[in-house]
């Protein structure tokens, strides 16, 4: 039975804390309708500091309490700037999707933890808000990691199948999605968190732009190779990782642009190792996120992967405003009450809803 499209704001901070990712969607949580106007809104520097303090807490403290305002605060100012910037009225969203912050994500101990007050921002702007998208995954024994792939499977309906969509945030996951539509995802290594760590510490920048410090270093093969035999790589999914999981550590003693070269073949190469865990070969690879906008990486990809790899924007789709995308459908599956989770993406006991529903 078709059910109508909903209006869906999807609200995205992803482990880098670079900014807020606002996206419309029409959808009713199975078909994607038009797309609507999408718009990052950066941290400004104090937020961003604020925020990452929290990192890694397991209770509530002074730290994560000032995080969530801040947090909830950004969303809010984020929402407010994308109605005025794209003329549209907050009165004709039907639902916003709300990931929050992700602060500590360790599934081993079914703990994952997004910071964001979802009732502020209901009240606030005045829409009613679905947020906790993860929490009933990883109460029922589930990663909570990722969420994006059932909005990637509707994504690609059109095109030709085995394929991968590999989102490279801070952290990198992947989707494989089958020629009948089956899902298997994880999280396949560190996406941009350790470049932007190494780039701020050793050449006083918040990432490698246009992967220009990469491009013009060497990769330092045997350090390379050692950091293929990271068990992570060889575990079977499902499997997901915290923002701290991998570092820059392994590129210690080498100049700022050989390790630049050296971490961003890294990410590829652990984006490359996923491919064992596929149950067939991909036709290509297709790669969003803010890493989709480095071509050193990029390139890497396609060296370690020996395949065809595409941007998401060249499909046509919005690369950067994927993920918000995906929880404007989220917010919409979880109304209807449809599965976000699966056995093959979080590795959930079986299809499982999730959400908590705020109203204004
Ligand atoms: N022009 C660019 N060149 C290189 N890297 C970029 C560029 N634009 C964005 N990035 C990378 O993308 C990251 C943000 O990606 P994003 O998908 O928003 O991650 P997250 O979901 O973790 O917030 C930045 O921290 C940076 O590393
Ligand atoms: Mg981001």
């Amino acid at each position: 039975m078709a059910s109508s499209l909903l209006s869906a704001l999807g609200l995205m901070s992803g482990t880098s804390v670079d900014g807020v990712d606002v996206a419309l969607i029409e959808t009713d949580g199975e078909r994607l309708g038009a797309f609507g106007p999408v718009l990052t809104v950066a941290y400004p520097d104090d937020v961003r500091r604020t925020i990452r303090a929290a990192f890694g807490a397991e209770q509530p403290n002074a730290a994560t309490e000032a995080a969530e305002q801040a947090v909830t605060e950004a969303h809010v100012a984020a929402v407010r700037r994308w109605s005025e910037t794209h003329g549209v009225a907050l009165s004709s969203l039907d639902v916003v999707g709300f990931h929050g912050q992700t602060i500590t994500h360790r599934p081993e101990k079914h703990f994952t933890w997004q910071i964001g007050d979802g009732a502020v921002l209901a009240k606030a702007l005045g829409v009613r808000v679905v947020n906790d998208l993860r929490g009933a995954d990883v109460a029922a024994g589930g990663q909570g990691a990722p969420l994006v792939p059932i909005y990637h499977a509707a994504l690609v309906r059109n095109l030709p199948r085995p394929l991968a969509v590999v989102n490279v945030g801070g952290v990198a996951n992947v989707t494989w999605i089958g020629v009948d539509d089956s899902l298997l995802a994880f999280d396949t290594g560190p996406g941009n968190g350790p470049i932007d760590d190494w780039c701020a510490r050793r050449a006083g920048q918040r990432f490698d732009k246009d992967g220009a410090l990469a491009a013009s270093g060497k990769v330092d093969r045997t350090r390379l190779e050692r950091f293929g035999e990271h068990r992570y790589f060889a575990r079977k999914p499902p499997k997901s990782l915290d923002r701290g999981d991998f570092n820059e550590s392994w590129a210690e003693g080498l100049s700022a642009a050989d390790g630049a070269a050296t971490l961003t073949r890294g990410t590829a190469r652990a984006i490359a190792l996923a491919a064992r865990h596929f149950p067939a070969p991909v036709s290509q690879w297709v790669i969003s996120g803010g890493g989709a906008s480095n071509p050193t990486l990029l390139k890497a990809i396609a060296g370690e992967t020996r395949g065809r790899v595409v941007t998401a924007d060249s499909l046509g789709w919005n690369g950067d405003a994927l993920e918000a995308q995906a929880f404007g459908f989220l917010a919409v599956r979880s109304l209807r009450g449809l599965p976000l989770t699966f056995p093959g993406t979080t590795g959930a006991p079986q299809p499982l809803t999730g959400g908590r529903l705020h109203l204004p």
